[in-house]
């Protein structure tokens, strides 16, 4: 499968969120969207799955702009793993993971699609949840059964955002681990959003990183995962050293704001607040020389 996106453009307001996004993804590839809060992943992955329409420029799947695709094309091709921070459904696990299924149902399919929920939370390792409620379940819990539904439903690309931000460091692994996997073995386009540099380095084949509202820099994550590159887009010093080949990143600092970039960007609250702070400092600062 392939992702052609060209000089992709949205706005929900009148500030533009997503300028002039230009990406090529294809093959059976872990592909991870890096970059600051607020800087438009989400809004990006909403614009390839026809959740958004662009307000300019294309997103093409297979050569076909997406939007002469139908919701019901799109649901056979494109999963989607949405943020987990509200889902809620009064269903059992199982039925959960079964809508999946959905976009393939037809008449008497029932046992095969069983069969492909049940091999999903296998390979999860959460089939003893299987009878559980959904909206019982703990948050790590909730978001490997999102994935699961996402999985069962046998997409040629798979879009996740931010599917490990509530699992502990073990499940993290795995599933990225797994994500990869089934990439290779399955033949899907995976997408996943993620804000933990260092595990996106470990198994991803390539990285897109975001900077205010356009792809800053893409490659693999040695190309991408740079000093530089952290310090320009997430303001951070830190280290990048080789881990068995792999850049792994250890943070030193924030980079002080900026008042005049704060300003650029178009922040007045935010310059605001910097500027009284500075002043209640230079004002403690004199009073401390005349003491
Ligand atoms: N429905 C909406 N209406 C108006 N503005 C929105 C809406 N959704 C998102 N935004 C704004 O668009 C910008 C990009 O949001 P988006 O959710 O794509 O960021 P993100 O990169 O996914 O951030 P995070 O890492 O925090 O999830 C933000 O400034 C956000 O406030
Ligand atoms: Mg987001």
């Amino acid at each position: 499968m392939q992702i052609t996106i060209d000089g992709l453009q949205f706005s929900y307001t009148s500030t533009p969120i997503l300028d002039n996004v230009n990406a090529d993804l294809s093959g059976h590839k872990l592909v991870s969207i890096l970059g600051p809060n607020g800087v438009g992943k989400s809004t990006l992955i909403h614009c390839i799955n026809k959740i958004l329409t662009p307000k300019g420029g294309t997103v093409m799947i297979d050569g076909k702009d997406v939007k002469e695709i139908t919701i019901k094309e799109m649901s056979k091709i494109v999963g989607y793993v949405p943020y987990s921070a509200n889902d809620s459904f009064p269903l059992s696990v199982v039925d959960t993971v079964m809508m999946g299924r959905h976009p393939h149902s037809k008449w008497g399919s029932l046992d095969s699609d069983l069969r492909i929920v049940y091999e999903t939370l296998e390979m999860l390792g959460i089939s003893h949840l299987a009878m559980r409620s959904f909206n019982e379940l703990s948050a790590g819990q909730h978001q490997k059964v999102m994935l699961a539904r996402g999985l069962a439903q046998e997409p040629r690309i798979l879009l996740l955002d931010e599917p490990t931000s509530n699992l502990d460091v073990r499940h993290q692994l795995e599933v990225t681990k797994l994500l990869r996997k089934m990439a290779e073995e399955k033949d899907i386009l995976v997408i996943m959003i993620s804000h933990d540099i260092n595990i996106a380095a470990k198994y991803s084949d390539e990285i897109l990183m975001m900077h205010q509202g356009s792809i800053f820099a893409t490659g693999t994550p040695k190309e991408v995962i740079t000093e530089e590159n952290l310090k320009a887009v997430y303001g951070v010093e830190a280290k990048v050293i080789d881990d068995l080949g792999t850049p792994h990143v250890i943070l030193r600092d924030s980079i002080p704001v900026d008042l005049e970039k704060v300003e650029e960007v178009r922040s007045p609250l935010m310059a605001e607040s910097l500027r009284a702070k500075n002043e209640d400092s230079i004002v403690s600062d004199a009073i401390e020389e005349n003491q």
